[in-house]
């Protein structure tokens, strides 16, 4: 029996631009680079997941990570199994989801690559319960873990809200395509879209 969904095109298995749009390309055989490539189309913003292990401040940048639940208030993030940071944050238990801010480019890529000591020279402040909120961030959630699970090479984990952050203007970092970018400058007078309000939409069967 043959897996459902889009097939590859025998007459275009290159991944041409007429084969992109008519949504035929794909195999069995995912190459990695294109998966990569393929799904860097899909723009997200930044996260800096924060905790304290033993009074030391660490954290990992991460892109994978959504609003899940409204009620109960939850969050989902995909740490790699690779990550050295993730199970000293799973150890403790919690951590604190830092959005960043267009200009922090720099903290990204700081919190994202290996190093012994990404927080020498941050400046950051505690949360309620003494987590850390980097300085300059857009605004911040601070989660403790309920669920993990493995996922390929990556786990989802989801986590319960325990405090917020307040409003901050200003532009969201995006990350597409393997690159930083911004967004357009946002209208904060125009009405929110629907996909702002998705956790708060009320007929759910509209979208689901
Ligand atoms: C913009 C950006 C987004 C990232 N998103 C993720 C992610 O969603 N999940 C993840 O595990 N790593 C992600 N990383 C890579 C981790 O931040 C990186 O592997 C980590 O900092 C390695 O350090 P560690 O060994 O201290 O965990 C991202 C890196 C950057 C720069």
């Amino acid at each position: 029996m043959s897996a459902p969904g889009p097939r590859a095109s025998a007459a275009s298995p290159d991944g041409s631009a007429a084969a992109v749009s008519a949504g035929i390309v794909g195999d069995a055989a995912v190459d990695p680079q294109r998966f990569r490539q393929v799904l860097g189309h899909f723009a997200t913003g930044v996260t800096v997941l924060a905790g304290l292990d033993a009074g030391e401040p660490i954290g990992f940048a991460c892109q994978a990570f959504a609003a899940l639940s409204l009620d109960p208030p939850l969050v989902l993030c995909c740490p790699a199994k690779s990550s050295s940071t993730w199970p000293r944050l799973a150890r403790t238990g919690r951590f604190c989801a830092n959005m960043l801010a267009a200009e922090q480019r720099d903290l990204a890529r700081r919190f994202g690559v290996s190093s012994p000591d990404k927080f020498a020279g941050v400046t950051w402040s505690p949360d309620p319960s003494g987590l850390p909120i980097l300085a300059g961030v857009l605004t911040w959630a601070s989660c403790a873990v309920e669920t993990v699970h493995e996922a390929g090479d990556h786990y989802v984990v989801i986590a319960r809200v325990t405090s917020l952050g307040g409003s901050t203007a200003g532009d969201p970092l995006l990350f597409y395509r393997g690159r930083f970018t911004l967004s357009a400058a946002t209208d904060e007078q125009s009405p929110p879209e629907v996909v702002d309000t998705l956790l708060a939409w009320p007929q759910f069967a509209d979208w689901m």
